[in-house]
Order: C-alpha cells, then structure tokens, then sequence
C-alpha cells in the first residue's frame, strides 16, 4: 500500500499563501478580529514595511505600552492621538484589547501612505468610526482645540508618541502641548538608523527632553539591537 504524501518544504513562491493559511488558522481558532484585520491589510498592501511594523520588537513594545499605560493611568480614555502613528498598530491593538474602553483613536501620521494602511489595519474599527487616520505634520497641529486636559478626569484625552526618535525638533513639538495634557511618549538609543535623527542615549536624557511636570511611570525595555525608553505623565 502507498501512502500519498504532500510533505515537500514550502516553494519561496508559495510562501505568502504558507503564513496567511496558518494566520487564517490562528483567526478562527482565537476568534480575534484583530488577526482578521491585519490579514486584510497585508493581503492588501503586501509591503516589507508592514511586516517591519507588525514585527516581534514592535509590537513588544507597543504591548508593554498598553501593560504600563493600564498600571498607571487607568483603561478608560476619551480620544486618543497618536503622532507620528505610521500603519495603526498601536491603534489596532488598543481598540482591540477589551480591557481598555476608548472613545476614539486618532492616529497621525505625515507620510500620506500610511493613511489607506492604517485604514485597513483597523477596518473594524474604522466602519465603527472608532478609528480615523489623518495625514498631518504633528508640527501643525492645534493641540489646545484638540486636547481638553481637564475636561473629564475619568475620562482624559490622551496623547501618544512612539515615535520621538524621528523628530527634527521635539523642543518646539512639545512647545505646542496645553499643560496638564496626558502624555506616553517613547524613545530609543537605536543611532545606527538613518531616520533616527533624535535618538537618546538613556532614560534620564530623556526625562530631561520632555520634562514632564508628573511623572507617573518612567522605564525602559531593552531589545536585541537597542533599548526603548518611556514616559507615561501629565506635562
Ligand atoms: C518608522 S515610524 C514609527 C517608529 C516607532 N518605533 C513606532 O512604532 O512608533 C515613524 C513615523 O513617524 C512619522 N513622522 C515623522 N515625523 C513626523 C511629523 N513631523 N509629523 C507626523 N509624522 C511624522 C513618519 O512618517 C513615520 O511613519
């Protein structure tokens, strides 16, 4: 009797159809419409830059925000702004995670490639209009229309940047920020990256940059090549 076997080693041009089976797998057995989401989007834009965002060092660090974001400031938010925000997925994994309960995420990013991304990697929440993207230089925003410090305490308004390593000129950016405004912002010492124009060497240069005026969490996370830095606190 023979036994057919299919047990040949994946064909680089079978690859992409090899991980979306096993992500169509991982969909249906952890139910999670985030999964769905990011499926949609790599199908949609299959771009190196993507995988870069969606990848292990990523989204440790998007996770670990989210883990000290909870701790020290609650998981109850009004509208969340996050600069600088590329393809969503920190927005995707906020408004995905069911133990925070956000009004809306709005993720801001220059580059006008990131928008129709960032739209697809949040497809639920963008038919919910839970999630809008918005093609901006954060330079140019009016943070005190945006921002209401103190409106609801239970509620804030939020501001994100991860990424403060890519900006020309954080001084004036944060010159531009009401007082009182609650704040998460990273960085990291990754100087060999060409985009990097504003990494930090350690923690304290960076308290020292932002100068927020209550510090609720200050850390930092070292990966394989770099470590990131961390400031959760009101400015
Ligand atoms: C490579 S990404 C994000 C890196 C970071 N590790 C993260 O995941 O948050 C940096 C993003 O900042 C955006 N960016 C840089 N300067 C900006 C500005 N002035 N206004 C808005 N977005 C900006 C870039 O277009 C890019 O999409």
């Amino acid at each position: 009797m023979s036994i057919v076997t299919d047990n040949h080693p994946v064909r680089s041009e079978d690859k992409d159809e090899f991980y979306h089976d096993i992500l169509d797998g991982l969909y249906v057995f952890l139910d999670s419409p985030l999964i769905l989401d990011i499926l949609h989007a790599i199908r949609k834009y299959p771009l190196l830059r993507l995988g870069h965002a969606l990848n292990e060092n990523q989204v440790t660090c998007k996770k670990w925000l989210l883990k000290k974001l909870a701790e020290n400031c609650g998981t109850r938010f009004r509208n969340v702004y996050i600069l600088g925000g590329w393809y969503g997925v920190l927005g995707a994994m906020l408004l995905h995670d069911p133990s925070f309960e956000v009004k809306q995420v709005v993720s801001i990013d220059i580059d006008a490639q990131c928008k129709p991304i960032a739209d697809a990697l949040n497809r639920t929440h963008v038919r919910n209009k839970k999630f809008e993207s918005i093609t901006e230089d954060i330079y140019n925003l009016d943070y005190a229309r945006l921002i209401q410090a103190e409106a609801d305490a239970d509620t804030p308004d939020l501001l994100i940047n991860t990424s403060c390593e890519h900006l020309s000129d954080s001084e004036l950016w944060l010159q531009k920020i009401p007082d009182r405004t609650l704040m998460v912002v990273q960085s990291n010492d990754y100087f060999g990256c060409e985009e990097h124009i504003n990494c930090i060497p350690d923690l304290e240069t960076f308290i020292g940059q932002v100068k927020l005026s209550e510090l609720k969490y200050r850390g930092y996370f070292k990966l394989k090549k770099y470590t990131r830095f961390m400031l959760i606190g009101t400015k």
